[in-house]
Order: structure tokens, then sequence, then C-alpha cells
């Protein structure tokens, strides 16, 4: 079954919601803590069919949570709900919405655990494959300095944060591009430009949101309560 949102869209997004949130301390898993009443997930998933673009929209759910999380997503949004994987890679490369023939040629992976992320950015980075980037990520300036450390928490060095930038999701692809880097894959890597880098596909930057923060600590929850309240 493929659930349909903008027939005329181009884009198909794959969300892995699968992970513990063993950061974010005892709970439920990840994706269905709760942020203003209502699971991280069905934030992600109400912005993300907001999208203009989204024609697909394919969930990798806890494997014991598949049924809660169709019946909790059925009045957000038409969505394919799949059991995910052990590790965030093997979540992705469940989600048959990458596979589908005949599905949408774009194909974004974006975490749940980003449940702020505005439309616009999912607009912004599929626009930027329909462009002709093979792979696109949305990015921002690191603000901190960066201090590279040894044993004994001794530093042995400062990088230059000019060169730096800290990655969001989601990640856009063609869907060939993403396919044969999961098929490549080797090593487990927490991002999936991270795959297509070591096949040799450039992969090109477009502005990030502060917006799209990844619910990671306590803290980050809290963040994002406030933002919600405000509006976001
Ligand atoms: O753990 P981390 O914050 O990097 O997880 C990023 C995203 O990947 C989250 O949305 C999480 O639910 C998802 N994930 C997954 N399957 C896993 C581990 C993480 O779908 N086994």
């Amino acid at each position: 079954m493929t659930a349909q949102l903008n027939p005329r869209g181009d884009v198909a997004v794959l969300v892995p919601a699968a992970g513990a949130g063993v950061r974010l301390g005892p709970g439920a898993p990840k994706a269905l803590r709760l942020l203003g009443g209502e699971p991280l997930l069905v934030h992600a998933v109400r912005r993300i069919a907001a999208a203009p673009s989204v024609h697909t929209i394919v969930v990798a759910a806890p494997a014991a949570e598949v049924d809660a999380v169709r019946r909790l997503l059925a009045p957000v949004a038409p969505v394919v709900v799949v059991p995910g994987g052990a590790e965030r890679q093997a979540s992705v490369a469940a989600a048959p919405g990458r596979r589908a023939t005949g599905g949408p040629d774009i194909v974004l992976v974006h975490d749940a655990a980003r449940a702020l992320t505005p439309p616009e950015l999912i607009e912004s980075v599929a626009g930027a494959v329909r462009a002709g980037h093979h792979a696109v990520i949305p990015v921002l300036p690191v603000v901190d300095t960066i201090k590279e450390v040894g044993a004994g928490e001794v530093v042995l060095g400062t990088v230059d944060r000019s060169a730096l930038r800290a990655v969001q999701t989601p990640q856009g692809f063609r869907r060939s591009v993403l396919t044969a880097a999961h098929a490549a894959a080797g090593d487990s890597l927490t991002d999936d430009a991270g795959l297509v880098e070591k096949q040799g596909v450039p992969v090109f930057c477009v502005p990030g949101s502060e917006y799209a923060l990844k619910v990671t600590r306590p803290f980050d929850l809290a963040l994002a309560e406030h933002l919600l309240a405000v509006g976001h």
C-alpha cells in the first residue's frame, strides 16, 4: 500500500522513528514521548504532511508499536507504518518507500526526533534535489569553539570552526543514490549522507533551521516545549 498526500507531489519522506531514546531518560520510545501533550512523531508527521511536495510518508516504528503508531497517525495524515530495525540505518532500510518502483524519485530521510522542523525546510531540501543535486543536507554553522581532546582530558588542538557545519535532517536524495548507498553500506553511520559520501557522490549543503533541533536530551525537550508554546 502507498498512502498518498499530494498526488502531484514528487517526494517520499522516510521517517526513522524506532529509537529507544535512552538519552532522554526512562520512558516510552523517543518518537512517542509527549511534547505539548502529543507524541513527537505526531508533530513531525503533521509538519511533513504540510509540505506541498510530499507525496508519500513511510514511518519506521518500534516493532512492538507498529499497530499503535498506525492508529496514532491515522487522523494526522495518510502514512505507511513499517517495523524499524535495531539501528537507525536498519530502520531507514526497512522503509519500503525507498525501494518501491514507480514511487517518487526524490527521497527525504527525516528523524522523528526533529519534531518541529518547518515544512519550508522540507521544501528547501526537496527543491535542491529537484534542481539537480543528488544528495542534499541542511546545515547550521557551529557556534561553539571546538577542541580535539585526548587522553586525560588534555586538549590536543583547536579545530578551525569556519569549515565546520552541524548537520540536520531532512536529508534529500535521488532515489537511486540512496538505494545504492544503503546497498553498499558496511559500518553503521548516524546519517544517510555519510553513506552517500562514501560512494563518492557530492553532498550539497542548504541552510538548516534552528527549529529543526533534534530532541535528544531532557533540555532539548524543554526547549521544544517552549518553541511549541510560542507558536512553532
Ligand atoms: O538516536 P538518534 O537521536 O540518533 O535517532 C535519530 C532518529 O533515528 C530518531 O528519530 C530515532 O527514532 C530513529 N531511530 C530508528 N531506529 C533505531 C534508532 C533510531 O528509527 N534503531
